[in-house]
């Protein structure tokens, strides 16, 4: 095989964005209930898993890293998402609390990018987030030691199915300490709409002192 077959050419996957446009007279002073507004036309286009976002966060030696996620809520304030406290993602927080949140909606040919700064909600709401999930998830939020070695996937089987058969415990689950939600509590957001010809709309509020302002930025 030469080195050209070993490549992959993908120059020719190209899709024009051509469905909307994004305007400072179509945006809201707030950009989270802009961010709500593009929620929730998200989710009424029907797109599979709207709520999905990668995370981005930075580890001691300065290092990125991204995974995807699920945002639980959207609140005046930020960004809320839940996790083990003590997962990789976890321990970047805890040592770096700016990171990075992007939501890509295809569907849409939209990207809102998002920067801010990620605290710990309360335990009573984590608590109260914790309680309302399926006990499936539950059982498996507690046996799974998120990021760690583990020697097999039986072992992790075997966890789960020890703790769901123990039926007589299942009324006292509680949340662990190790798991519970963040919020990400935005200075930053980008409102990205495709647009054809790669002359994409890009709208940014930037908090400031004074509030947030807002600037076209080119694409
Ligand atoms: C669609 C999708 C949704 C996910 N949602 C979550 C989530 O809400 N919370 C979570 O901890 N991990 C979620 N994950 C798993 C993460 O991507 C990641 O694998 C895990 O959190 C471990 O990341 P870390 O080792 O960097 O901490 C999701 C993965 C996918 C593909």
């Amino acid at each position: 095989m030469s080195n050209r077959e070993k490549k992959m050419n993908l120059s020719s996957i190209r899709v024009e964005y051509d469905l909307h446009e994004l305007n400072e007279d179509m945006l809201e002073k707030d950009p989270m209930v802009q961010a709500q507004k593009w929620m929730k036309e998200a989710i009424e286009a029907g797109i599979q898993e709207p709520t999905a976002f990668t995370l981005s966060t930075v580890n001691a030696l300065g290092r990125p890293s991204s995974r995807v996620m699920l945002v639980k809520d959207i609140t005046d304030e930020g960004f809320c998402f839940f996790t083990n406290y003590e997962s990789n993602k976890g321990i970047d927080i805890a040592g770096n609390p700016y990171v990075s949140i992007n939501f890509f909606w295809i569907e849409l040919q939209r990207q809102l990018r998002v920067q801010g700064v990620a605290e710990k909600i309360s335990e009573a709401e984590s608590d109260e987030y914790f309680n309302s999930r399926p006990l499936g998830s539950r059982i498996g939020a507690i046996v799974s030691k998120q990021s760690r070695e583990i020697p097999d996937r039986k072992s992790l089987d075997a966890a789960y199915e020890s703790m769901m058969k123990d039926t007589a415990h299942h009324e006292h689950i509680k949340r662990p300490s190790y798991w519970g939600g963040y919020l990400v509590k935005p200075y930053y957001m980008e409102f990205w709409q495709g647009r054809p010809n790669r002359l994409h709309d890009r709208l940014v509020y930037e908090k400031q002192p004074q509030g947030w302002v807002i600037k076209r930025l080119s694409p």
